[in-house]
This record gives C-alpha cells, sequence and structure tokens, in this order.
C-alpha cells in the first residue's frame, strides 16, 4: 500500500495532470482535492488532448476509481459537462466516478459574485485575476456554515430553503457591488437547474471519505491530485493573491478526510521556469522580449480561462517554501524542453531585500514584492530530443541545469518531463516504491 500527493509547488499550471496520469499507471484510487473547475490540467496522450477540470487526471485509465473530496467546491453542470465529454471518448464508463456528498456546490449567485467584486477592484487596480469560477464566494458561504452541498441537491426542500437564505443575505451585498439583484423567477430557475443536475449526479454520489479509507486500509495504492500550487495557498500563499482553498499537501488529508499518518510520499511539480495567473508578487517576472518568448516557447495561455500567463525564470526561494509547506519527498521537474528556445538560461538562487539576502521568501508580504532576484545563468542547451527517456539522453548543458537545479531545491527529483505527451519523460524513480 502507498499514498502519494501530487501537488504544484509553483503558482499552478506546473503540468500536475501530466504527472498524474503517468503516476495513475501504478494507482488504484485517484482523488482530486480541494478547489474546483479554477483547475485547469492537462493531458496529451498520444498526440489527443484533453482537459480537465473537476474530474481527476487519472480518468484517461480505464477501471481506477476516480474521486472528488468532500473538501472541493463543485460547480453540478461543469461537472456534468465533463463527464458527458469524458463518456463520449469511452472514460468513465464503468462506475469509476465518485462524487463526495459532502463537497460544496457553486452556484450562480457564487459566479455573480466573483465577478462583481472582480470588476469593482480592478477599478482601483486591486484585482486578485480570479478566474471568476465562484471559487472564493463559494468557500466564504461554505465558513459561513450556509453552503449547499452535493447532498443537499438531492433534497428539493432543504435546497430550496438553503438558496433562499443565500439570496436574502447576497441581495444588499449585490447592491453594493453595482450588479443587479435576481429576479424571483430566476432564482427558481437556478434552483430547477440545480435539482436536475442533483439527479443526474446522483448515481456518481457516495461517502468520499469513506471509500479512500477502505482502499488504504485494503491495501490499495492512492494517488491524490492537488489543483493549483503552494504559493497560492490561503495560509500560507501570497495572501490576499491566493486561492480561498488549501493547495499543500495537508489539504489532501483535510479534502479526504484521512490522517496524515497515511501519508508515504509527497510530488511536487514544477517547471524548469515560473509563470503566475492573476495578480500577486512575482520576483523573477520577465516584462520584456525574453518573457514573451518563453511564453509562446510555452504555450502559456491559461487553460481555464486561456489568459495570458505571466512568465519569468525558475524562483528557487519560492519553490523551496513550497517543498517545505508540503513536506516534499520528491520534486518533478516539467518543461524543460521549452528552456532549449532559450539563449541562455538564469535561475533565481536567493533575494535581495535591503541588502540582505534570504533563501525563502521574507515573512512579509511586502518585501517580497520589492525583493531583487539574485541570478545564476546557464548557457543554453538547444533543441531537446523529443525521444529522451533518460537524464544520459540530454545535452550536457541541460542535465547540468538538472543536476544544479536538484541540488540548490535540496529535494531529489523523481521525473523530467520534456514534452507535453505522456511518454515524453524521463523516468527517475516511482513515488510508489
Ligand atoms: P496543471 O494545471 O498543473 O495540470 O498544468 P496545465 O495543464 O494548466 O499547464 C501545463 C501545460 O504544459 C499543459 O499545456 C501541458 O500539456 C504542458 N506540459 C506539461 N509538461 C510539459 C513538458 O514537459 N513540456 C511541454 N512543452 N509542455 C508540457
Ligand atoms: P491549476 O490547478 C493557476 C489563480 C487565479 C488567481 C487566484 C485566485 O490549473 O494549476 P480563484 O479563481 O481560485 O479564486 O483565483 O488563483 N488560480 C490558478 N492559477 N492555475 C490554477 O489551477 C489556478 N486556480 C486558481 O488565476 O490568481
Ligand atoms: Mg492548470
Amino acid at each position: 500500500m502507498s499514498v502519494v500527493i501530487v501537488v504544484g509547488a509553483q503558482w499552478g499550471d506546473e503540468g500536475k495532470g501530466k504527472v498524474v496520469d503517468l503516476f495513475t499507471e501504478r494507482a488504484d484510487v485517484v482523488v482530486r482535492y480541494g478547489g474546483g473547475a479554477n483547475a485547469g490540467h492537462t493531458l496529451v496522450i498520444d498526440g489527443q488532448k484533453l482537459v480537465t477540470h473537476l474530474v481527476p487526471s487519472g480518468v484517461c485509465h480505464p477501471g481506477k476509481s476516480c474521486v472528488l473530496g468532500d473538501g472541493m467546491v463543485i460547480d453540478p453542470h461543469t461537472l456534468l459537462e465533463e463527464v458527458a465529454l469524458c463518456q463520449a471518448r469511452g472514460l468513465l464508463l464503468r462506475g469509476e466516478l465518485l462524487v463526495g456528498l459532502g463537497a460544496h456546490v457553486i452556484l450562480p449567485y457564487h459566479k455573480l459574485l466573483d465577478g462583481l467584486r472582480e470588476d469593482r477592484a480592478a477599478k482601483t487596480g486591486k484585482a486578485i485575476g480570479t478566474t471568476r469560477r465562484g471559487i472564493g464566494p463559494a468557500y466564504e458561504t461554505k465558513a459561513a456554515r450556509k453552503g449547499v452541498r452535493v447532498r443537499d441537491l438531492l433534497k428539493p426542500a432543504r435546497l430550496c430553503e438553503l438558496v433562499a437564505a443565500n439570496i436574502d443575505e447576497i441581495v444588499p451585498l449585490i447592491n453594493h457591488l453595482g450588479g443587479t439583484p435576481p429576479s424571483t423567477a430566476e432564482v427558481e430557475t437556478w434552483i430547477e437547474d440545480a435539482l436536475a443536475a442533483g439527479q443526474k449526479l446522483a448515481p456518481y454520489t457516495g461517502e468520499a471519505s469513506r471509500h479512500v479509507a477502505r482502499a488504504i486500509a485494503g491495501g490499495q495504492h492512492v494517488l491524490f491530485e492537488g489543483a493549483q500550487g503552494c504559493l497560492l495557498d490561503l495560509d500560507h500563499g501570497t495572501y490576499p493573491y491566493v486561492t480561498s482553498s488549501s493547495t499543500i499537501a495537508a489539504g489532501a488529508c483535510q479534502s479526504a478526510g484521512i490522517g496524515p499518518t497515511a501519508i508515504d510520499a509527497v510530488v511536487g511539480i514544477t517547471k524548469a521556469y515560473a509563470t503566475r495567473v492573476g495578480s500577486g508578487p512575482f520576483p523573477t517576472e520577465l516584462h520584456d522580449e525574453t518573457g514573451s518568448r518563453l511564453r509562446n516557447a510555452g504555450g502559456e495561455f491559461g487553460a481555464t480561462t486561456g489568459r495570458p500567463r505571466r512568465c519569468g525564470w525558475l524562483d528557487l526561494p519560492a519553490l523551496r517554501m513550497g517543498a517545505r509547506l508540503s513536506g516534499m519527498t520528491h520534486l518533478a521537474l516539467t518543461k524543460l524542453d521549452v528552456l532549449g528556445e532559450m539563449p541562455e538560461v538564469s535561475v533565481c538562487v536567493a533575494y535581495k531585500v535591503d541588502g540582505k539576502e534570504f533563501d525563502e521568501p521574507p515573512i512579509d508580504p511586502d518585501d517580497i514584492a520589492r525583493a531583487e532576484p539574485v541570478y545564476t545563468s546557464f548557457p543554453g542547451w538547444g533543441r531537446l530530443p523529443s525521444e529522451a527517456r533518460d537524464v544520459t539522453d540530454l545535452p550536457t548543458p541541460a542535465r547540468v541545469y538538472v543536476e544544479t537545479i536538484e541540488r540548490m531545491a535540496g529535494v531529489p527529483f523523481c521525473l523530467v518531463s520534456v514534452g507535453p505527451d505522456r511518454n515524453e519523460t524521463i523516468r527517475l524513480h516511482d513515488p510508489f516504491g
């Protein structure tokens, strides 16, 4: 039995989807924990692309159990669309999907509030740059103990009562934010739609925590799939420019209802450079031609919103912080091939603030925002052979880069990815042992 958590080590979009798909070969159960359809995880298998937003990225391995943990916030329509898309491809046809009855539901008013807040904040340059998927407002309702859970979609009277109470509270807020409160007819339609979605989802719902606990007790391999990245964690990320859930490894235990003693390994996924979508400090961001080159070479456009991602050099202080927060036992390095497009490659090894050097981000977020990166440079290595399956297949400068990053991050690599396809991977260590 092995229980492995995969987390994003940076600000999201590190390639978690690709790695989770690969690791699912060895898993029996794959559990998405935390967040909702703000995530966009890309899988490429023999040139065929699939982007998952809610369904675990193990979905392409028929027969493996795919669980949505109770800590998630689920837009039922997005989930149904995704399930239909998967089923059209012959996936999720054998009862593989299990949606936690305790997960919270994103309703249209959560998305409305998300958008109104962002629009208002944008006027003063303070927008978070959320995905506008209603994530923050849904977690707020949950924390206020007034949320609608998946189980409530199956009980019409309870759903009506909860929605009515939510609407009653948010109408003044919608007015304050300059929005138009929903009419009674509109709210009725929202409730009808939610009930209809609940009926369709009912066969997939169940007790996620017990299901995962039984799998672990039965000696099965369980893989937890994180969304977003450690630096976007609600408690430990670059607050307030974070998401509203726990994205670090501990979030897997919290969301799935599994004790931390069950965990055997934590794999952090990091790009060979850095990207961020939305606002917030990003010390190694490149605002120049080099940044655009990285964006184009890496296809750095959001898998969920299509927004261009901010691009910069690999940030070791941020990576070390992610590794510490999640207790990473291994790192997986992705997109090494993209750096092959660069004539020279830099890496931030420390931050300098007021003449003082930091090997992890300073505590005060204002200090992170004004931190000056201290760089080390590497010669470029040109196009990588996409058929590289061993580090010895890499050109020497690329190999030196990988070995140096591994040493400076202080966490061993279990995998180096040299292309988006499942096969374009150098495997170094199997986290399932
Ligand atoms: P996730 O949210 O962490 O799953 O990552 P995304 O799917 O949002 O973004 C990662 C992007 O990089 C996707 O388009 C992947 O297909 C792609 N990708 C993953 N690994 C590699 C790699 O090693 N090389 C290249 N060129 N692309 C990769
Ligand atoms: P995956 O799982 C990258 C970012 C948003 C915004 C902030 C808050 O694909 O790596 P939210 O909608 O969650 O309230 O937005 O978090 N963000 C992500 N950035 N990848 C993601 O997911 C993200 N999910 C949220 O851009 O800055
Ligand atoms: Mg993504």
